[in-house]
Order: C-alpha cells, then sequence, then structure tokens
C-alpha cells in the first residue's frame, strides 16, 4: 500500500484544517495517510503573546528518520514573511544524514499554505517548501488545473497551482472555504495516485 505523510506545522488552526483535507484526499486514492505535526520551537512566551494554539490535534513527528517510510510526503506551513515558518525549517535542519543518504531521492513531494492576506507570499512559502524538497531528491506534485477550482475571481479565495492554500486574514477569523479545503483534497489525492504510479 502506498504510504503518505502529511507533516505540518500551524500556530492558528488554518494548516491544520488543511492538512485534514489533504489527507481525506489521499485517502480517497486508496494511500495508508498518517498526519503528523512538528514540534513548536517558539519560547512559551512567544507563543503566548501571539496566541498560539497548544496544537494537540496530531500526534507529534520529530524523529527524521521516519521519512524513509514514505513514498510520498506533503508539507504544510503557514507563512511566516514570505517562507516556511522555522518550526518546520528546523525540522528539515534536522535531517542532514537522511539527505546524505539520499533515502528520500524519487519520493513524491507536496506543499500547501497560508497567508493573512492574499498576496502575502502564498507562492513564495510554497516556494520555499519545495525548494527544499528538491534538494532532497523528491519529485514534485502541484495542485494541477485539473481542479479548476482555482481558476476565476468571483470570490476571495487560496489555490495556486504550486499547492493548495488558504487565507486567514489579519486576526485569523477567516477560515478555509469550501473550494479551498477541495483543493487541498485534490492535491492530496493526486499526490497519492503519483507516489502508487512511481512505486509500481
Ligand atoms: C511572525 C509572523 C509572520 C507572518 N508573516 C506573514 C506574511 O508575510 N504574510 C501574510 O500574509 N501573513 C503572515 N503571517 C500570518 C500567518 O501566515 C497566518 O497567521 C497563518 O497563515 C495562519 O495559519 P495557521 O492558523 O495554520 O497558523 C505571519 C504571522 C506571524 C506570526
Amino acid at each position: 500500500m502506498t504510504k503518505i505523510l502529511v507533516l505540518y506545522y500551524s500556530s492558528y488552526g488554518h494548516i491544520a484544517q488543511m492538512a485534514e483535507a489533504v489527507a481525506e484526499g489521499a485517502r480517497s486514492a486508496g494511500a495508508d495517510v498518517d498526519v503528523r505535526r512538528v514540534a513548536e520551537t517558539a519560547p512559551a512566551e512567544v507563543a503566548k503573546a501571539a496566541g498560539f494554539r497548544i496544537d494537540d490535534s496530531h500526534p507529534l513527528l520529530d524523529d527524521v528518520n521516519q521519512l524513509a517510510q514514505y513514498d510520498g510526503i506533503i508539507v504544510g506551513s503557514p507563512t511566516r514573511f514570505g517562507r516556511m515558518a522555522s518550526q518546520m525549517a528546523a525540522f528539515w535542519d534536522k535531517a542532514g544524514g537522511v539527505w546524505f543518504q539520499g533515502q528520500l531521492n524519487g519520493k513524491v513531494g507536496a506543499a500547501f499554505t497560508s497567508t493573512a492576506s492574499q498576496h502575502g507570499g502564498q507562492e513564495t512559502t510554497l516556494f520555499s517548501i519545495l525548494t527544499n524538497l528538491l534538494h532532497f531528491g523528491m519529485t514534485i506534485v502541484g495542485l494541477d488545473y485539473g481542479f479548476q477550482g482555482q481558476a476565476g475571481v468571483d470570490e476571495v479565495k487560496g489555490g495556486s497551482p504550486y499547492g493548495a492554500t488558504t487565507i486567514a486574514d489579519g486576526d485569523g477569523s477567516r477560515q478555509p472555504s469550501a473550494v479551498e479545503l477541495e483543493g487541498a483534497r485534490y492535491q492530496g489525492r493526486r499526490v497519492a495516485e503519483t507516489a502508487a504510479k512511481l512505486k509500481a
């Protein structure tokens, strides 16, 4: 069975919701899916002052040696100044040995993100994740235009050919919309299908 990891960091829950939808999509393609969060690295006083929630909605993945067991890894992180959160970067920065041994070469990688504002760094954040995954030798799957929900300007919405996205608004009040969650499911399904083909 194809094994997929949805690995995310989320301060306020938007990326956690998107991770669930990505996982649903991957499961719909028959994959065995684990959803895991990376560790909080912000000092407790910083997390408290910024109102970060205590994220215990999914098990923690801290051991980078677990990565090699998956056929596809889908990474979700909110933007931080136009790039992935340091919590997610810190996780990958521990994986030098995994990189050195080429353990992820040829596996499928993908990214999803969230920003506060529509143009607050969605695509640059996705590419900061994808750059990382390409260095690990992964074969990238985006959000192809088979998902037509990303087209059109009839409503405020995320979604890009580089990965599924949502928009949280400055106070975090906006939640992932139906079309954004649909995009996340589509991407999860596509990654699982691609990983299954590459594995065969
Ligand atoms: C330190 C910091 C920097 C941020 N930088 C940006 C930014 O550059 N552009 C933007 O649109 N939102 C920015 N945000 C907002 C977050 O991206 C937003 O809270 C996040 O997408 C919500 O996802 P989450 O609920 O999964 O944490 C920033 C938030 C923090 C705490």
